[in-house]
């Protein structure tokens, strides 16, 4: 009986590596089907345990987010190489530090995804780390056991015996053609869609549920073999043969060459064919073979001195422009938005793309119907790079900005000083749907559950007139909106009196008050230390501050002066920060690359809030400050940057991507 357990796990697990590894199937999906459920039966009759190694055993198991479980090694980054010169450098760095030795070099492609290590234990995978810091990661080894293509139990054999401890890293990544599945999914469960394969990537591996997990068509790369106890392998080539014996999935095309000459023509035969693979890859990734070579070569904090990536062009496409919408922010500033053909950019289906400010349109002679270039930069979102004047047909209709709210129908209001036009209905529905979504965004008050399609319902059906309102709704009331059964209603009023948590920062961005976003927050609440005390400030009290300019402090005491009920409301609804005092930042660790240097944070950055990289950055002893001046050393440009962005490029200040930043961090 055992034995046959046994066997039938055996054939199972070689199936499963002729699906998901080989991607050579030998039997159809329901012979495969039966085979698991054959399995399922005879453990259920067995008295014996499951071991932690069935393939009955991929989801269920424990994931513990937040915890810091230390790397063996650190994970580090790569730096980057910028042209085939620093590429050419690169080499040369290595050479001189080999003495000029002989040196042979890996090609391989940089898979844009997740990187995670997994470690083994004679043979059978006992954890699995998020990168976390590159020092520690996080446990998500229950989340990681649901990807087919990472083995829960190694093959064995005579000339390729398992060693007793094996660490390997690898990349998880999303195939780029089903992430559009996935957000059609999210977008009809009300939630926002991933923006690329990367953040799918991400967005699934870190979460507490890994039925949420088993669910993504997560995929993985095994890119290299970190420590072994036991073997003794000289090259990264050999490591790699190895690996695939033991059942791991590795690149196909990673390519040993003969120089950096022929790494530059592997480099640019991927740009060319890059849009063929089916997963998102952003780069190259160059290595040198030999281990002791690698050991001799060393790293710095960040990064090895033996590996270098060498990152594609930005990816370009051309669409046609179909409509000019205005949409209504949380604040009232509208903004046209240019509705594209749709069409597929760097792994998603682009069918928007803000054009900012009715000026911007003008300077840019923008119109309905023109063909443009579309560009997308690591995290950054699309942006329209060029209008082709010469596409032009002569049938193309020039943009005529709105008098009225498109929502309220109130007449606009133009400023002298700023682009922005705004909608100054404080009624205007558009609005409250935006501050409320954004009031239960992640950056804020991260109310899960609270969706655009559901902020949608509760402001349609009159339950909420502001953001106080969401504390006081009754299960009644939310379960007799459309797709809202008792778990759903459960869920999110639960999540919403969870957010009674939240801390002062927090609430404040919630607020939308104008200017004020994450990090203006932070240095007004490490200021006053209680929302009660900023709101009886006025500006002059305000803008002694440094960093807060006039413009901030008027904003803010005249949201208080404006909003006292609403506030009293939050307060009388039991928000917890407004009983507790704010905590002072932490002591700083000075960094070379962050130490005073002044840094703006904009758009959203995978996996870490505004807020966290400021204290990110603060803590290596650099300056966050909320808008692009002379003074800026470098904008942090996530994904959703906009006018800072383009103040950026206007001043020459440097820009990196959220990527970057990661790297300078130690975080990727
Ligand atoms: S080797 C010491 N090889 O890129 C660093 N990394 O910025 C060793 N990545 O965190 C990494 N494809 O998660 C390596 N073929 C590849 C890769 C790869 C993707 C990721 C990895 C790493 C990041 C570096």
């Amino acid at each position: 009986m055992k034995t046959d357990i046994n066997k039938l796990r055996e054939l199972i697990r070689y199936h499963e590596r002729k699906y998901y590894i080989d991607d050579q199937p030998e039997i159809t999906d329901a012979a495969f089907d039966a085979l698991m459920r054959q399995l399922e039966e005879l453990e259920k009759a067995s008295a014996d345990d499951i071991p932690s190694d069935s393939p009955t055993q991929r989801v269920g198991g424990g994931v513990a987010l937040g915890s810091r479980i230390p790397h063996r090694s650190p994970m580090l980054s790569l730096d980057n190489t910028f042209g085939k010169d620093e590429l050419l450098d690169f080499g040369k760095r290595v050479q001189r530090i080999l003495e000029d030795e002989p040196v042979e070099y890996v090609a391989e492609l940089k898979i844009d995804g997740l990187g995670v290590s997994l470690l083994y234990e004679n043979g059978v995978l006992v954890r699995g780390l998020t990168r976390g810091d590159g020092e520690f990661g996080e446990d998500v080894s229950g989340n990681l056991r649901t990807i087919r293509a990472v083995p829960l139990r190694l093959i064995s054999t005579d000339d390729n015996p398992v060693p007793p401890v094996l660490e390997v890293r690898g990349e998880v990544f999303i195939p780029k053609h089903l992430l559009d599945d996935i957000n059609v999914q999210r977008e009809a469960a009300g939630e926002s869609p991933f923006a690329n394969p990367r953040n799918a990537a991400a967005g699934s591996v870190r979460t507490q549920n890994s039925n949420v997990t088993a669910k993504r068509p997560l995929d993985i790369f095994i890119y290299s073999l970190n420590y072994v106890e036991g073997l003794e392998v000289q090259t990264h080539t050999e490591a790699l043969v190895k690996l695939k014996g033991f059942g791991f999935k590795c690149n196909p095309y990673t390519e040993l060459q003969n120089s950096l000459e022929d790494v530059f023509i592997y480099y640019n035969q991927w740009v060319e064919k890059r849009e063929e693979i089916p997963y998102e890859v952003d780069g190259i990734v160059v290595k040198v073979n030999d281990i002791s070579q690698q050991r001799e070569l060393g790293s710095t904090a960040k990064s090895p001195r033996w590996a270098t990536s060498y990152k594609f062009p930005a990816h370009q496409t051309i669409t046609t422009i179909e409509k000019i919408e205005v949409q209504v922010g949380r604040t009232g500033v509208l903004t046209p938005v240019a509705i594209l053909k749709p069409v597929k950019l760097a792994g998603a289906t682009i069918t928007h793309a803000t054009l900012h400010n009715e000026q911007e349109i003008r300077n840019k002679d923008i119109r309905i119907g023109d063909t443009i270039v579309l560009e997308r930069a690591g995290d950054v979102i699309p942006k329209i790079n060029d209008v082709l004047k010469e596409k032009r047909t002569g049938d193309e209709i020039v943009f005529q900005f709105p008098d009225v709210c498109p929502t309220c129908d109130t007449p606009v209001q133009r400023s002298e000083t700023e682009v922005a036009v705004r909608c100054v209905n404080a009624g205007c529905s558009a609005q409250l749907k935006r501050r409320i979504a954004h009031y239960a965004s992640r950056n804020s008050l991260e109310i899960e559950g609270l969706g655009p399609a559901t902020v949608n319902q509760l402001v349609n059906n009159d339950l909420v007139q502001d953001v106080a309102d969401l504390y006081t709704l009754k299960v009644e009331e939310v379960g007799k909106l459309e797709r809202m059964g008792p778990g759903l209603t459960h869920n999110l009023l639960h999540q919403i009196e969870h957010s009674k948590q939240a801390s002062a920062a927090k609430l404040l961005v919630g607020l939308s008050i104008f200017h004020v976003g994450e990090t203006v927050a932070e240095v007004l609440m490490d200021h006053f230390l209680s929302i009660d005390a900023l709101s009886q400030a006025n500006a002059e009290a305000i803008e002694v501050i440094p960093g807060i300019g006039p413009q901030i402090a008027e904003s803010v005491a005249t949201f208080f002066a404006q909003n006292r009920p609403l506030i009293e409301k939050l307060k009388a609804v039991g928000l917890k920060c407004f009983t507790e005092e704010v905590v002072k930042t932490p002591q700083v660790l000075e960094d070379p690359f962050f130490s005073g240097k002044t840094f703006v944070v904009t758009g959203s950055l995978p996996d870490m809030t505004r807020t966290e990289a400021s204290t990110q950055i603060k803590a290596r002893g650099g300056k966050v400050t909320s808008s692009v001046t002379g003074k800026t050393d470098y904008l942090i440009a996530g994904e959703g940057a906009g006018s800072k962005y383009d103040k950026a490029v206007e001043l020459g200040v440097e820009i990196l991507t959220a990527e970057a930043f990661f790297e300078h961090l130690g975080e990727n």
